[in-house]
């Protein structure tokens, strides 16, 4: 093992980069609350043509990021984020470590086949990581495996989601951790478990995209699920957002914000009315199958349509 620039830790000698044709499309290698893989075909629609470097700093799965790389065949540096640390130190592994990574995974998977249950609850509360590679693959085992894929965590910062129900749920997919792999390095990702306050401030410039997509704002006090971290997401929070948004504005970035359809959320973007979209989208973490459907969601971005991808 060595060290990276970053301080992370990656296999050696660390893979040569190849030339660009040879990146394959990928997509995201966790399932996420929120994840936008079903919202592509309409923020495709509203992705600016241009853009110098790449900013997602509420990135859970990362379906925007794996999109633009899937289908921007062209290097740009990317600064990801995310508040989960166990999660960030997956996206980590996968791009140093990614082939001791799908080792420990098919171990993982074969022994679920055996006995799901019992390994599931092991592995859940029984096993503690020795290093971040065993924390890795069993973020991405319990991840696949768990009721939704909710990330949950007690007060006690213990995950403790129940088991979900799958017949043959894919806890090793080799080829798609090995072409993400290949595109965080490719992309030269940079990768932190901060604040999205901290990543943005700091480095954003004009012509770069941002793109937000936070914890939503809850559209009835029972409905839906915000805390992906113990520390939650509050109206506090979605009113400091609102103000970054207006800073990244001033400083002539291209911004890109998704939140529920809310009078809360319209009022605070409402300088952008004009560049602001409702789509529909299926919300996948509530609790009743029936109460998945007919969402409506809101794209509010600081730019025009004739810039877009
Ligand atoms: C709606 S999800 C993002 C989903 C993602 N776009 C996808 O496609 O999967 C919001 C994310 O924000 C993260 N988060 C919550 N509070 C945060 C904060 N203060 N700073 C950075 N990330 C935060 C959560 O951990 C979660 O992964």
């Amino acid at each position: 093992m060595q060290k990276s620039e970053d301080g992370e830790l990656r296999s050696s000698p660390h893979p040569a980069d190849q030339p660009l044709e040879y990146l394959h499309n990928c997509y995201p290698f966790v399932k996420w609350a929120g994840g936008k893989t079903q919202l592509l075909v309409e923020l495709d629609k509203v992705i600016p043509s241009e853009f110098g470097q790449y900013f997602e700093p509420f990135l859970g799965g990362g379906a925007m990021f794996f999109h633009l790389i899937s289908n921007r065949k062209r290097i740009f540096t990317a600064y990801l984020a995310d508040l989960n640390r166990d999660l960030i130190t997956s996206y980590k592994i996968v791009k140093h470590n990614v082939q001791e990574l799908i080792q420990l995974l098919k171990k993982y998977e074969a022994e679920y086949k055996k006995d799901p249950s019992e390994r599931y609850y092991t592995l859940r509360d029984t096993i503690r990581p020795k290093n971040d590679i065993e924390k890795a693959a069993r973020f991405i085992a319990l991840n696949k495996t768990c009721y939704n894929g909710l990330y949950r965590v007690n007060r006690a910062g213990i995950f403790n989601v129940p088991i979900g129900r799958y017949k043959n749920p894919p806890i090793c997919d080799s080829n798609n951790l090995k072409n993400v792999s290949q595109a965080l390095r490719y992309s030269k990702a940079i990768i932190q478990a901060r604040d999205y306050r901290q990543m943005m401030l700091e480095r954003a410039e004009k012509g770069d995209f941002v793109f937000l997509d936070p914890p939503y704002n809850p559209t009835s006090s029972t409905s839906n699920f915000t805390n992906y971290t113990h520390y939650g997401f509050g109206d506090d929070d979605q009113e400091q957002l609102a103000s970054i948004f207006r800073k990244l504005d001033n400083r002539k970035c291209r911004v890109l914000l998704t939140n529920s359809d809310t009078p809360f959320i319209r009022e605070l973007y409402s300088d952008f009315a004009t560049n602001t979209k409702e789509v529909s989208v299926l919300r996948a973490i509530n609790c009743k199958a029936s109460k998945r459907t007919g969402h409506k969601e809101l794209l509010v971005r600081n730019y025009d349509n004739d810039t877009c991808f």
